[in-house]
């Protein structure tokens, strides 16, 4: 399951690559999550869908160690991961490529930099190794020729497939894409989708995607996972989900305004 010839061992734990058991996590006395309960399939792309507002991105972060959950546990490749300590939390991390909504790129530094710095930081190869590989990746989102551009001068969208681009730099074994599609042009969409489908299918990647945008879901989800008022409303591959008769998965997928989703 690990990349091919990155050296690294591979992290799998059978059929789940993450579990979450029952999280629970409030911000200031505001519950988000309310007994999350998930199992997110290895070697597969999961898509987590849900309303604005509800808690995807808030779960992600559990995932990496950014957040620490109230109650219940998340275990990464069979590891609690609240319970990493410092290193293991590092090393984790460094197998984890994680696309965050804004893209969180480094201001003070060019496109070309902020694409090169996880393999600075984590690697031992040469300028000259970084230099093909930040180039290929730039190429492959489109951005090739934008090397010396600052973060303020790329649009929205371009903002995005950079971090596209840094997440994937170090080819690790999960990838997790927080909205990688919004912001972007449908033609840009699809494209999008194509790359993480064909990174995934070569290494053997586990998956995470946020999306909003239902096409690309059932584009590139093996498995779906459906989020509202803090819980996993229904999980399951694609076509359970298709087919389900539940009102709000129903009306989640087709976007529909009779049912029980509402503006709260
Ligand atoms: N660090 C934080 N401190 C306080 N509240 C937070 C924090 N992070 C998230 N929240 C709150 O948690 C809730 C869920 O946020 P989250 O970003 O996970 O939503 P989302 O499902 O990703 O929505 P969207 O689809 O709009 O991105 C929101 O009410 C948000 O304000
Ligand atoms: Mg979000």
């Amino acid at each position: 399951m690990s990349a091919p010839g990155n050296g690294r061992s591979p992290m799998t734990n059978g059929e789940w690559m993450i579990e979450c058991d029952d999280i629970y996590k409030a911000f200031d006395g505001h519950p988000v999550l309310s007994g999350v309960d998930c199992q997110i399939p290895a070697g597969k792309i999961s898509v987590v869908m849900g309303p604005s507002g509800t808690g995807k991105s808030v779960l992600l972060r559990h995932i990496v160690g950014l957040l620490t959950p109230d109650r219940g546990d998340v275990r990464v490749a069979g590891k609690s991961v609240p319970r990493l300590n410092e290193e293991d939390l590092l090393e984790l991390r460094r197998n984890v490529g994680m696309l965050f909504q804004d893209g969180a790129l480094f201001s003070s530094m060019n496109l070309y930099d902020n694409v090169a710095f996880p393999l600075r930081q984590h690697t031992k190869k040469s300028e000259s190794e970084i230099r093909e590989i930040v180039k290929q990746r730039l190429d492959e989102v489109g951005l090739l020729g934008s090397e010396q551009k600052m973060p303020n001068e790329l649009s929205g969208g371009m903002r995005k497939r950079a971090g596209f681009a840094r997440a994937l730099v170090l080819e690790p074994e999960i990838l997790l894409f927080d909205e990688p599609d919004s912001g972007l042009d449908p033609v840009r969409t699809a494209l999008l989708c194509d790359l993480i489908k064909e990174i995934q299918r070569k290494y053997g990647s586990t998956g995470i995607v946020i999306s909003h945008d239902i096409k690309s879901c059932f584009n590139i989800g093996d498995h779906i996972v459906l989020l509202h008022g803090g819980k996993v409303v229904e999980q399951g591959s694609k076509e359970q989900i298709q087919q389900s008769q539940n009102p709000f998965t129903q009306q989640f997928i087709k976007g529909g305004i009779e049912g029980p989703l509402g503006m709260e």
